[in-house]
């Protein structure tokens, strides 16, 4: 079965465009990761959200060749782990990851945290070595992931080139509207990760009204409040039925009203559900 595509794209500010909506792939175990982002692909899915750090970067680069669709068709992002910041590292691990992704090219490649408190705080040097292989010609474009306003600020000073995206947790129950609006305010793109907050979203009474009102599922509720903010998504799932639910949020439209209730579920920094990026220092 292969249902209608995502219908959306952001332009990007480097001239090029990204799917709106994309397939995650955090928590997909290798051993599983060939047939679910095949499963994704098959679907309909053209965006895939993978890193070094997911440990699946080879078996989705299998899905994608046994896929059969162009490369061109398919948008691929990976992200540099927290291991490997040094210049070197980031050469080094990226061919590795074009080897296990079996591409030639890469579209989009993001510093996965910041680590503001490892390697004396220089994130700089790292965001150079993004930017050299964006010049070296295998990487498309570079970005960012989890950058609060300081690091964006500071990258974007220091370089004078801004990342295209900044991928940042953001969901109904946490907006993170200081990253989302310094990111916005530099002309870069919002990617929310954990856009159904790990399927809490999905249990809200707020959010199954809604549903109840539009006839669609909490899912397509919460992932459609995400595209009629702007957002860039990829939610992530071991079955294809919610993988197909997910995709088909381009037909109908949730109203004023019903997007200002869903506003009201912030609850700021409490409704953080991952860690936070000015003390993360996991390697
Ligand atoms: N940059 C970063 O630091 C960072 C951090 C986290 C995530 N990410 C990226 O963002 C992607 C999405 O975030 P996420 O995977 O953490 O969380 P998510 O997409 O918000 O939620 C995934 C959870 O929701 C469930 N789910 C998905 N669709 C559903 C549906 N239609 N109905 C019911 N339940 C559904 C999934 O269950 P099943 O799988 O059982 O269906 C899974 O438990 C990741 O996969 C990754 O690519 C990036």
């Amino acid at each position: 079965m292969t249902s209608s595509r995502a219908t959306s794209s952001i332009k990007l500010s480097d001239g090029t465009s990204i799917p709106q909506l994309g397939f995650g792939t955090f928590q997909v175990p290798p051993a599983d990761a060939v047939e679910t982002v095949g499963a994704a692909l098959d679907v309909g899915f053209r965006h895939i959200d993978t890193a070094q750090g997911y440990k699946n970067e080879a078996e989705v680069g299998e899905a994608i060749a046994n896929s059969g669709i162009a490369r061109d068709e398919i948008y691929v992002t990976s992200k540099l782990t927290n291991s490997m910041h040094a210049r070197d590292d980031v050469m080094r691990s990226f061919d590795e990851t074009l080897a296990k992704l079996r591409l030639d090219k890469l579209d989009l490649f993001l510093i996965h945290w910041p680590l503001p408190t490892r390697y004396d705080g220089d994130f700089v040097s790292t965001w150079r070595a993004m930017l050299e292989l964006v010049e070296d010609g295998r990487l498309t474009s570079a970005g960012v992931s989890n950058f609060e306003p300081a690091h964006l600020t500071k990258i974007i000073d220091e370089t004078g080139a801004t990342p295209v995206v900044n991928q940042i947790e953001a969901h109904p129950y946490f907006h993170n509207n200081a990253a989302r609006q310094a990111s916005h305010d530099q002309a870069i793109a919002v990617e929310a990760w954990g856009p159904l907050a790990r399927g809490e979203a999905l249990d809200d009474p707020i959010v199954k009204a809604i549903a109840t009102e539009t006839d669609r599922a909490a899912s397509q509720v919460v992932l459609r409040w995400h595209v009629q903010r702007g957002d860039i998504i990829f939610p992530k799932s071991m079955h294809r039925e919610r993988m197909a639910e997910n995709l088909a949020i381009f037909d109908f439209e949730l109203s004023d009203d019903q997007i200002a209730r869903i506003d009201t579920l912030d609850r700021g920094e409490d409704g953080r559900q991952g860690p936070n990026p000015n003390t993360f220092d996991a390697l």
